[in-house]
C-alpha cells in the first residue's frame, strides 16, 4: 500500500475508492476491513494500515447489547456513521442500511441512504438481493456506492433459524453464487460473504470481478472482515472465523482493578496528579 507517515501520526494513505475496490482485486492485494462504532476507536484504526472501516448494524448487539441486528436503527447508524467519521478522516467508510430501511420501497431507501452518505459514509452495505433489486440499481444511479451482503444475513436471523452456515447444500450454494452474479450485475462494487464452506468463497471470488469480502468465507476470497470487538477480545463470541488478537477485556479488567486498588490504598492520586494553589 502507498502510504505516507505524517507527523501526528496519522498515515496518510492512498484511501480506497469505490472503482479502486475493482483495482485492488485486479492487482491481486487483499482487502482488509473491520468494524468500528465510535470515534475513540476510529481515531486508532485511523493510524493502522486497515484498508476499509464498516459502520456495522452489529452495533446493536457490540455496543447496545441486544441478541441480533434487527433492533438496529436509521438513527442509530446515522449517529454511529457521524462519530465514526469524525475520527477517520482517511479512509474509506461503509455503513450498513439497518432492517427494513431498503424495504420500504425507492424514496424510503434513497432517504436512508442519504442520511448514512451525508453523515459521512462512503458507501452502503445492504443484505440480500430478492425483492430490492430496483432499490441497489437506484441507489447506484444516484451515486450511492453499494457493497452487497449475502451468505449468513444476520437481518434475516428468523427466516434462516439462527446463525448457520449457509450453502452447505447444493442448491443453496447455487442460489448464493447467482445472487452474487446479479449484485455484480447491477452494479455493486463488492460483496461481502458471511458463513460459507470455504469453497464455494473461492468459487464466487473467481467468478467475480469485484472484490468478495469474506467473513468466515474462507481464504480465497479477496479480503477479510471483522467485527472489532471481537478481534480485540472485546465481547463473548467464540466462532471459528474469529482470531482474537489481544485479550481485550481482560486488559480492560486489570487495569480497573489496578485503579481500584490505587485508590484504596491512596496511591491514587499522587502528588503529581493534583492541583497546587
Ligand atoms: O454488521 C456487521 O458487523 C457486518 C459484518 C459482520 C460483515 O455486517
Amino acid at each position: 500500500m502507498d502510504t505516507t507517515q505524517k507527523k501526528d501520526g496519522v498515515k496518510n494513505s492512498i484511501t480506497l475508492t469505490a472503482p479502486g475496490f475493482i483495482k485492488r482485486k485486479k492487482t491481486h492485494q487483499k482487502i482488509s476491513m473491520v468494524t468500528c462504532y465510535d470515534a475513540a476507536f476510529a481515531k486508532i484504526i485511523t493510524k493502522t494500515d486497515i484498508d476499509c472501516v464498516l459502520v456495522g448494524d452489529s452495533c446493536a448487539m457490540v455496543v447496545y447489547g441486544e441478541k441480533t441486528t434487527i433492533p438496529a436503527t436509521i438513527n442509530m447508524m446515522r449517529d454511529h456513521t457521524k462519530a465514526v467519521r469524525n475520527g477517520l478522516p482517511n479512509k474509506f467508510l461503509v455503513a450498513d442500511m439497518p432492517f427494513l430501511s431498503f424495504r420500504k420501497g425507492i424514496p424510503s431507501a434513497v432517504e436512508a441512504a442519504g442520511e448514512l452518505m451525508q453523515a459521512g459514509a462512503d458507501a452502503v452495505k445492504i443484505e440480500g438481493l430478492t425483492g430490492h433489486e430496483d432499490t441497489i440499481t437506484h441507489l447506484i444511479h444516484s451515486g450511492i456506492p453499494v457493497m452487497g451482503h449475502l451468505g449468513l444475513t444476520p437481518q434475516f436471523y428468523h427466516s434462516l433459524g439462527g446463525y448457520k452456515v449457509q450453502g452447505r447444500e447444493i442448491q443453496a450454494a447455487q442460489d448464493i453464487k447467482s445472487q452474487a452474479l446479479k449484485l455484480e450485475e447491477l452494479g455493486c462494487f463488492s460483496l461481502v460473504l458471511e458463513c460459507i464452506p470455504e469453497y464455494l468463497g473461492g468459487e464466487i471470488a473467481r467468478s467475480l470481478t469485484i472484490p468478495v469480502i469474506g467473513i468466515g468465507a474462507g481464504r480465497e476470497v479477496d479480503g477479510q472482515v471483522l467485527v472489532l470487538h471481537d478481534l480485540l477480545g472485546l465481547s463473548d463470541t467464540k466462532t471459528t472465523f474469529v482470531r482474537q488478537y489481544i485479550s481485550g477485556a481482560d486488559l480492560v479488567a486489570n487495569a480497573l482493578n489496578s485503579y481500584c486498588s490505587d485508590i484504596s490504598d491512596g496511591s491514587f492520586p499522587s502528588e503529581s496528579e493534583v492541583f497546587s494553589v
